[in-house]
């Protein structure tokens, strides 16, 4: 009989690995009749996916063909036309124009400068919290910290930041879909006009007194040869604060949790953390265990054959990240979270092949910042609930709060 899963139900979205281990053991090309979508959940599986050229990465101008004459259509037209500039959405050739032009701003160099300003930004959400207070870790520290950091890097001032997190949450209804807001199109469209606006203004400032950000890098390189259109350009800028922005949340609110239901990891965690080589694989290690990549969605546009099924042109297909992390013919005893875990940066939580993560040297530099510098102020982190409440994405895992008690 068919493997019954449910990514909706509430038992899988607070613990979905049961029900992937399942899969990934008895049915590794699955056909889900509530997504409507195939599930390759095995690691070879999933790699094999990303690098596959018969699954596009187009999935949003199909969606807005099928949709611009229904109930939503002008807004999902209007996100639509403007997120199909994301290279993310996009396959070969133009994906590579769009990524190569954020690569040559989003440099390594660019990237460590940034080490100071993490830490100064982590001590500053920090500095108010009293021993014993309550504080919701998710709220207070994972939130703000990602928007802050791409302020900073992208040079827009930090008294704009509550207006990013706030446009990027609302994008986030649409882009991340959200399963119940009915709302969502409306909203996600508002806060494109008002993104689109702020940086449009934004960008031809930096035109005018340009400097080392990472968006002048990107002026200058859509100014050179391979030029990026205003609408390319405002839209990439959009891309690299949404995309930082909820995953780098999650994996600090996720990787705490995963650290406090772990206190063995915790303590070893503890009494490493000036060993910087330590540290970084900590942080892959969170990055796999728990890390805050559900799946990544394509779209078949050639018919594609795996373990004898047969996906369709025309139908969805998702690669399952956090499957593919906990798959045992890759990690040794997979659901045990281990710091020391040798391998533990196999993990494909920031993808894989031509469509990989861009910011991911970005959200290792925060998560290596913060978490040394959260363990040394605090000596314990006490959770007030047993159970936490984890977002309705579909493609992204993470709670919507981490109510804690910090001791110092
Ligand atoms: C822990 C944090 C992060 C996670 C787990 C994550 C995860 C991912 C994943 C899975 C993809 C590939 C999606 C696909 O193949 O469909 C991706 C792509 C991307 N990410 Fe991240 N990301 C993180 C942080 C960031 C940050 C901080 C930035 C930028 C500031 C960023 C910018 C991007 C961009 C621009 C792409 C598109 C690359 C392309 O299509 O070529 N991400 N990310």
């Amino acid at each position: 009989m068919a493997v019954q899963f449910d990514p909706n139900a509430p038992d899988t979205i607070v613990d979905p690995y049961p029900g992937l281990a399942q899969l990934r053991h008895e049915e590794p090309m699955h056909w889900n009749p509530v997504s409507r979508a195939w599930y390759l959940t095995r690691y070879e599986d999933v790699r094999q996916g990303f690098r596959d050229k018969r699954l596009s990465a187009d999935r949003i101008r199909p969606f807005v063909e099928a949709q611009k004459n229904g109930p939503d259509g002008e807004e999902i037209a209007f996100l639509g036309e403007h997120i199909s500039h994301w290279a993310v959405f996009n396959d070969p050739p133009r994906h590579g124009h769009l990524r190569g032009l954020m690569n040559k701003a989003f440099t390594t160099r660019r990237v460590e400068s940034l080490r100071g300003g993490v830490a100064e930004i982590v001590e500053g959400l920090i500095a108010d919290w009293k021993d014993g207070e309550e504080i919701d870790f998710h709220q207070q520290f994972a939130y703000p910290l990602p928007a802050t950091v791409i302020a900073l890097l992208l040079g827009v001032p930090q008294e704009d930041v509550d207006n990013l997190k706030r446009w990027s949450d609302a994008l986030a209804q649409f882009v991340l879909t959200s399963k119940t807001n009915p709302d969502k199109y409306r909203i996600a469209s508002d806060a494109l006009k008002e993104m689109n606006a702020y940086f449009a203004d934004f960008l031809e400032q930096r035109r005018r007194e340009p400097g080392e950000l990472v968006t002048d890098g990107l002026i200058s390189a859509s100014d050179e040869g391979d030029r990026l259109t205003p609408e390319e350009l405002t839209s990439s800028c959009i891309l690299l604060l949404f995309a930082g922005h909820e995953t780098t949340t999650q994996l600090m609110a996720n990787g705490l949790l995963a650290l406090i239901r772990h206190p063995d990891q915790m303590a070893d965690f503890r009494a490493n953390l000036d060993d910087p080589k330590y540290v970084a694989n900590a942080v892959e290690e969170l990055l796999r265990f728990d890390g805050p990549s559900l799946t990544s969605p394509r779209l078949v546009a050639e018919d594609f054959e795996m373990h004898g099924q047969t996906a369709k042109a025309g139908q969805r297909l998702w690669l399952w990240n956090c499957a593919a992390n906990r798959d045992p013919d890759v990690f040794e005893d997979p659901e045990r979270l281990n710091l020391r875990r040798e391998n533990a940066d196999r993990h494909v939580t920031f993808g894989f092949g031509i469509h990989f993560c861009i910011g991911a040297p970005l959200a290792r530099l925060e998560a290596q910042v913060a978490f040394p510098i959260l363990l040394k102020r605090f000596s314990d982190f006490e959770l007030l609930r047993e159970t936490q409440v984890w977002s309705d994405s579909y493609v992204s895992r993470g709670m919507t709060t981490l109510p804690l008690r910090v001791h110092r």
